[in-house]
Parts: C-alpha cells; sequence; structure tokens
C-alpha cells in the first residue's frame, strides 16, 4: 500500500541527499518516513522474508534493539514482499527463536519505495531489492549507505559503529579514523589551506596517529 510509483528510473538515493519520504503499511501500522524526524534511523531493506541469511540479520537486529535505542536511533525494515508475508515471517521467528521483532518492517510490493531508493541490483533475477542500508540523521538526511548482495549478511556491530562514528563526526569538525569504536579517539580535520598547513604542528597532518583527541 505504498503511494503510486511515479519513481520508475529514479537515480539511486546517495549519501548527503533527502531521504524520500514514503507512506506505507508495516507491521505496526501506517509509517511515515518522515515521522522519523529528530531521531536517527537505520532503514533496511532484505531480499526476502522466510530467507536464512535475512532471519539471521533480524534476529541479530532485534537483540541489538536495545543498543540502537540508547543510540537515539531507530529502526526500520523494508522488503518488496507483502505486509501479511512479513506478519507470517516475524510469527515464525518468534514461534521458532523466542525472538520477538521489536521494530517494523514495511511492505513495498508495487517496488516503489525499492525503486526509488534503488534498492534493485543491475543484475536481479528478481524483484527482490539488495541488502541496502541507509544512516540517516535527525534532519532526514543520508548520512552512510551501505550495499551488499543477497549472498552476504550484514554486520550489525558495523552498523552500531557507524551509527556511532556519524554521531561523533556529525559536527563536521572531527574525523573518525580507519576502526573507530565508540569511546575511541577522533581526529582533527586536516590543514586545508597553506596558511593552516605551515602553522601545523607537525607539517604531517595525515600521520594522524599523533593528532588524535
Ligand atoms: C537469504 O536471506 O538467505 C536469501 C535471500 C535471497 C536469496 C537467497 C537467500
Amino acid at each position: 500500500m505504498s503511494e503510486p510509483d511515479d519513481t520508475a528510473g529514479a537515480a539511486p538515493v546517495r549519501i548527503g541527499e533527502a531521504a524520500p519520504d514514503f507512506l506505507a503499511r508495516s507491521t505496526e501500522g501506517m509509517v511515515r518516513l518522515s515521522d522519523y524526524r529528530g531521531r536517527w534511523l537505520v532503514f533496511f531493506s532484505h531480499p526476502g522474508d522466510f530467507t536464512p541469511v535475512c532471519t539471521s540479520e533480524f534476529i541479530d537486529l532485534a537483540r541489538a534493539h536495545e543498543r540502537f535505542a540508547a543510540l537515539g536511533c531507530s529502526l526500520l525494515g523494508h522488503s518488496v514482499d507483502s505486509l501479511f508475508s512479513h506478519l507470517g515471517w516475524i510469527r515464525l521467528i518468534r514461534d521458532e527463536t523466542g525472538v520477538v521483532v521489536p521494530f517494523p518492517i514495511v511492505e513495498d510490493v508495487g517496488l516503489s519505495i525499492a525503486r526509488r531508493f534503488g534498492m534493485l541490483a543491475a543484475d536481479a533475477a528478481s524483484a527482490a531489492s539488495v541488502r541496502a542500508t541507509y544512516f540517516i540523521d535527525p534532519d532526514g538526511i543520508v548520512r552512510a549507505q551501505i550495499c551488499y548482495p543477497a549472498s552476504v549478511g550484514r554486520s550489525v556491530e558495523e552498523m552500531l559503529r557507524l551509527v556511532a562514528a556519524l554521531q561523533q563526526t556529525a559536527g563536521g569538525d572531527r574525523l573518525a579514523p580507519s576502526g573507530w569504536q565508540p569511546g575511541g579517539k577522533t581526529l582533527a580535520l586536516p590543514p586545508m589551506t597553506a596558511a593552516e598547513v605551515l602553522a601545523s604542528e607537525t607539517g604531517k597532518p595525515w600521520l594522524c596517529s599523533g593528532r588524535a583527541e
């Protein structure tokens, strides 16, 4: 029950753009993406309900739900399956594993959301979306995205790390180095002008190990 699809051929969403708004049915009632304004949001698609890798991701995300909440971050799932498929799947997950999926999953049988975000693989043999994940800030801007094929499950630890890193660097004056972890040191911005580089302490700002704060 997504809104009408006038988006065929739309360019994929890019970092720095506003996430396209939508209104869709979900396992927790109607969901409008813009209702998440004011919070961080991880919006993630999966290729199909009742499939093994997707199920493993949902169990891990459900178990990590409180850790996302502690970052002020909501979770919102998506697939091109129907609402009734989503409902049957979360019931099965609960019955078989005891894990309750504590976040909504939107349906997208018309593919309007998948097309608008660019979730469909170029070589897709079916309408199934890739494992696209959008990290959306409280102003509704996509700040990062990761995209995996159907064959490889995502790392929930990396999703948590990325949310925390985006939050730490959101002011634009700090950087998160390779392997940064919450509580770890962030880096100052490198000099951007001749005057700044000549005034810098080491003259080697790319050797950032000594500049972490
Ligand atoms: C899976 O999540 O296991 C899966 C999804 C799509 C195709 C094949 C496997």
